[in-house]
């Protein structure tokens, strides 16, 4: 008996620390820094985390998500960048879900998220049913992650074994959400700044701007490049002039601020490397697409055209970068807590 203990507990701390060497990109990867919510006790994220607890959880999430982008593709996109919205300020802390109240100054007004980050009703329902069948024990947090997996797995893209246990915060931070969420129209080295504040790198900048192979944009986010790109009335040069002339008629230089246009126009609800091909033919929506070719900063140039010629190397290093971005300091143990509404604190 006492030998049937021992190899048990051996094969949990062996399951454990192989999940952590995923979790844990390497140390020195800023957690708790970037005005990260995690003070101290951090376990680490499992992909077995909900093993016993809630086994089902991916499959409520898998079969609302099913539903929802059968119905409206785009919402896959959505619900991506929701992710990254969250995990870019404070952490991945589900903190872009609350909503204003007495307390909280709700991120979903900030800059980069008002009228802009979309997908709340579809988190509110995957909530809903799970806290039917396994009541307060899967975070708002945790399902922003596999809502983003499954989004990118049902457009076509990489399944990652993803690491889960993250809690939910009791705080926003409209500030922050205004700080750490790069601009559309930044340049290369701006972005390298804004990711490497978050412990993620050039290789992780160039594969997760590849999340932009589905979704849309705001004529808002890219109509300096077709008017005044450098404040001489001038388009953008690095625009490729047939898709010039079209994004001009989607986007008059005065009004249309909410027309959209694909970010990947070849293959706009498909997850696949056509975003990395189009930017290399001046194709690419927003300047921070485009400046990971002409930006002239470190590696990235080599990076969109390996990306662009190989769609395997892309959705390897996306779902590398996707867990490395979801691990960005969690709150474990005993911080935070699990919402029963992810819209409110409990
Ligand atoms: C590199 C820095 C990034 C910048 C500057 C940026 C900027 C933007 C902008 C301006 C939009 C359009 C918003 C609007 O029209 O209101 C957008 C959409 C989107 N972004 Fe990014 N983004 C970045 C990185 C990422 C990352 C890391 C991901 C995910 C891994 C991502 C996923 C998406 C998706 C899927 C959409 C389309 C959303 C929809 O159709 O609802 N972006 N991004």
């Amino acid at each position: 008996m006492a030998v049937f203990k021992v190899s048990v507990s051996v094969i949990i701390i062996a399951l454990v620390s192989s999940s952590l060497s995923l979790a844990h990109p390497g140390w020195g990867f800023g957690w708790g820094g970037g005005g990260g919510g995690n003070s101290g006790g951090y376990i680490g994220l499992v992909p077995e985390f909900y093993q016993y607890s809630c086994p089902q959880a991916n499959d409520i999430v898998m079969s609302v998500l099913e539903k929802a982008i059968a119905k409206e593709p785009r919402m896959a996109a959505s619900l991506l960048r929701l992710h990254f919205h969250d995990c870019f300020v404070q952490g991945c802390d589900a903190s872009v879900l609350l909503d204003n109240s007495a307390t909280i100054a709700s991120e979903k007004n900030s800059g980069p998220n008002s009228n802009s980050i979309r997908g709340f009703e579809v988190i509110d329902e995957i909530k809903a049913k799970l806290e039917e069948a396994c009541p307060q024990t899967v975070s708002c947090a945790d399902i922003l992650a596999l809502a983003a997996r499954g989004s990118t797995v049902l457009s076509g893209g990489p399944y990652w074994e993803l690491p889960l246990g993250r809690r939910d915060s009791k705080t926003a931070s409209f500030s922050g959400s205004n700080r750490n969420i790069p601009p559309p129209n930044s340049t290369l080295q701006n972005l390298l700044t804004f990711f490497n504040r978050q412990g993620l790198d050039e290789v992780d900048l160039v594969a997760l701007s590849g999340g932009h192979t589905i979704g849309v944009a705001r004529c808002a986010t890219f109509k300096q490049r077709l008017y005044n790109q450098n404040g001489n009335n001038q388009p953008d040069e690095t625009l490729e002039r047939g898709y010039y002339f079209g994004l001009k008629s989607v986007c008059p230089q005065s009004g249309g601020d909410n027309n959209i246009s694909p970010l990947d126009f070849a293959s706009p609800a498909k997850f696949d490397n056509t975003y990395f091909k189009l930017i290399l033919f001046g194709k690419g929506l927003l300047t921070s697409d485009e400046v990971l070719l002409t930006g002239n900063v470190g590696n990235t140039m080599e990076l969109v055209k390996s990306y662009a010629e190989d769609e395997g190397l892309f959705f390897n290093q996306f779902a590398k970068s996707m867990v490395k971005m979801g691990s960005i300091s969690p709150l474990s143990d005993y911080n935070g807590e699990v919402r029963k509404n992810c819209r409110r604190v409990n």
